[in-house]
C-alpha cells in the first residue's frame, strides 16, 4: 500500500468509495466542489496493487479575525470497507499533515470522531481557542497545531469553504 497525489483518472474511484462508505453522494460532490473551487487543497490516494482503496482531503479554511493563518480542514476521509482497520486511514491522515506542514499550514482542523483523531494529537479546537461557524458539540471539532504554540495570539471563528454548507 502506498499514499500518493490523488490524480485526475482516480476520480471515479474515490467517488465510489466515498458515496459507499458515507452511505450518500454528498461527501462525493463536496470533493468534487473542492477541487474547483478550493485553494490549496491536498488531496491524497491509497493505492494498494494499483487499486485505490481511499481518500483524504484536506482544504484550506478561513480563520475570520486572523485572516492571513493558513488553516486547513481535514475533510472527507474515507477507506473502502473490505481495507479498514489496517492503518490505510491512518497513513493517509499522517502523510497529508505532512504536505500540509511542507505548505507552511500552522493548524489542521477536523469535524468528527474524537476518539479516531486524538491519536494523531488532534484536540477539541476550543483549548486552542478555535470556535466552529458551524453549531457542533465541543468534541467534535478538533484541532491539531502542526508545530507548538503555531496558534499562539491566534484564536477566533473558523469558517469553511461554502461548499461545506452544502452538505
Ligand atoms: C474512519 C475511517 C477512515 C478509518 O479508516 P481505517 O483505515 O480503518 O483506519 P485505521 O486502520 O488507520 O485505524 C483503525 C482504528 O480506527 C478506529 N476507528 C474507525 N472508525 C472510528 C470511529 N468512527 N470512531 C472512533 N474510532 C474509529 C478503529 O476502531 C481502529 O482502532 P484501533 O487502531 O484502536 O484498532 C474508516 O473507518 C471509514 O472510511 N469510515 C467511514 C467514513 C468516515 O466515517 N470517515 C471519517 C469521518 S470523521
Amino acid at each position: 500500500m502506498r499514499i500518493r497525489e490523488e490524480r485526475e483518472e482516480d476520480r471515479d474511484a474515490v467517488r465510489e468509495i466515498v458515496s459507499k462508505e458515507f452511505d450518500t453522494g454528498a461527501e462525493a460532490a463536496l470533493i468534487d466542489d473542492l477541487r474547483n473551487a478550493a485553494e490549496p487543497i491536498v488531496s491524497l490516494v491509497a493505492e494498494d496493487d494499483g487499486v485505490v482503496i481511499g481518500h483524504v482531503m484536506f482544504s484550506s479554511v478561513k480563520l475570520l479575525e486572523h485572516p492571513d493563518a493558513k488553516l486547513m480542514g481535514l475533510a472527507p476521509l474515507a477507506v473502502d470497507y473490505e481495507h479498514q482497520g489496517r492503518g490505510v486511514g491512518s497513513a493517509l491522515v499522517r502523510e497529508g499533515l505532512e504536505r500540509c506542514r511542507g505548505l507552511g499550514v500552522l493548524a489542521v482542523v477536523a469535524l468528527g470522531h474524537r476518539d479516531y483523531y486524538r491519536r494523531f494529537g488532534f484536540e477539541p479546537a476550543s483549548r486552542l481557542g478555535l470556535r466552529c461557524e458551524y453549531d457542533v458539540p465541543d468534541d467534535a471539532f478538533l484541532a491539531l497545531e502542526l508545530e507548538e504554540g503555531a496558534l499562539a495570539g491566534k484564536s477566533g471563528t473558523v469558517r469553511y469553504h461554502s461548499a461545506f454548507g452544502r452538505l
